[in-house]
């Protein structure tokens, strides 16, 4: 990774020659493209909270690839507080910040702050999440957030055992009892995670293999505000208060993050699911959080989605790159990602689906958690 960093930079450096002669650039706030070395250059990174390990791991990664490139770097968290993340984003541009890398808690919330960058001549790279309504965002850096929804619910039938893991059909021929989680309205990913994961779903629900008991089954009924746990945990308790006191039983929820996960175990615990008799239902999630990794490895979550948040920064950083040497970053997507004035262009990052027996592969030899993490359940 490291190498990869080094040789880009090498190559911007060219490139940055290169277009100082040729007298372009971004002609960014401070110094981009102009030929302003990379320590005279800052790079604001915002990122929506700490609560959650992934955008920890997800802004020291960032930090690291900038650093390791010679770039100064602001990096802030905003606690999920709209008003906090747009402050801090003004006070990084006053601050003369050349580049920003945003990931926004709010995508519509930040268009006056965008208008700012722009007028100063700041790059804009919208991190992970997609900032909408504004045409001042240059570039997306993310991951193939509709098939992230697609393996969610190609996970769960795997694990209810109508599908096997290679895409076949599986013994079981239902029905089943499920019930369906989405992430945060204001978060453009929930309805990609959301429409991925229907579009395997919904022609099981019409034809009756999955039933949704409370009939909840639109992105609104189902969303989880701010994503949070204890959000999802009382949704939970309400869906079996109302749907499940009689003794049926529920089989399984989609849930599109593993901090839900997390909310919908302890209120299915509570309501005496995970016993030999009374197994827990088969629960999806995202992130490799490592409280869910455990999870997993205990047999109490089913499965999550693996997002290499090395790789996505990674990215960031290469696109940053391309940014501050005057140039345009490489998409691999200019269709998708319209934020409702423009299509953004776009850099994707495949996922993996992980379940019990491809922890080791998947996380732990790649050096994403060590298997101390994953026993104990908790980050070193
Ligand atoms: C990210 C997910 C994450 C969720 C909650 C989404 O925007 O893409 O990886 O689980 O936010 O933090």
């Amino acid at each position: 990774m490291r190498r990869r960093l080094g040789t880009a930079v090498v190559g911007s450096v060219l490139a940055l020659a290169l277009a100082a002669c040729a007298g372009e650039g971004a002609g960014g706030g401070g110094g981009a493209g102009t030929g302003a070395e990379a320590e005279e250059l800052l790079v604001g990174v915002s990122m929506p909270t700490q609560t959650s390990e992934r955008w920890i791991a997800d802004g020291d990664s960032v930090r690291q690839q900038l650093q390791e490139a010679g770039y100064q770097v602001e990096l802030q968290y905003a606690g999920d507080d709209i008003p906090t993340q747009s402050q801090q984003v003004d006070q990084m541009i006053t601050q003369g910040a050349d580049l920003l890398i945003i990931a926004a808690i709010d995508g519509t919330a930040l268009s006056s702050q965008l208008q700012a960058a722009a007028d100063a001549g700041i790059p804009v790279i919208a991190y992970d999440r997609l900032i909408r309504d504004s045409e001042n965002v240059d570039f997306y850096v993310t991951f193939d957030n509709f098939q992230v929804g697609v393996a969610q619910a190609n996970a769960l039938l795997t694990g209810l055992g109508l599908r096997n893991a290679d895409g076949s059909p599986g013994s079981a021929t239902g029905p089943f009892n499920i019930e369906i989680f989405a992430g945060s309205l204001d978060d453009n990913n929930a309805f990609f995670f959301f429409d991925g994961a229907m579009s395997v779903l919904q022609p099981l629900i019409d034809d009756g293999t999955l039933v949704v008991k409370s009939t909840q089954t639109s992105i609104e009924q189902a969303a989880i505000l701010r994503w949070q746990q204890e959000t999802a945990q009382r949704r939970m308790e309400d869906l079996l208060t109302a749907g499940y006191n009689d003794g049926t039983r529920l089989d399984g929820v989609l849930s599109p993050y593993d901090g839900i996960s997390r909310g919908i175990i302890t209120a299915l615990q509570n309501a005496g699911y995970g016993t030999a008799e009374n197994p827990m239902p088969v629960i999806t999630g995202q992130d490799a959080e490592i409280a869910s990794v455990k999870l997993i490895a205990d047999g109490v979550q089913h499965s999550t989605i693996f997002k290499d948040t090395r790789l996505l920064a990674e990215q960031a950083g290469i696109a940053g790159e391309a940014f501050l040497g005057g140039s345009e970053p490489e998409a691999n997507d200019t269709e998708t990602y319209d934020n409702g004035v423009k299509v953004v262009p776009s850099y994707l990052l495949p996922i993996e689906t992980v379940y019990a027996d491809n922890i080791q592969s998947v996380l732990v030899d790649t050096g994403y958690w060590t298997a101390e993490e994953v026993a104990s359940g908790q980050a070193s």
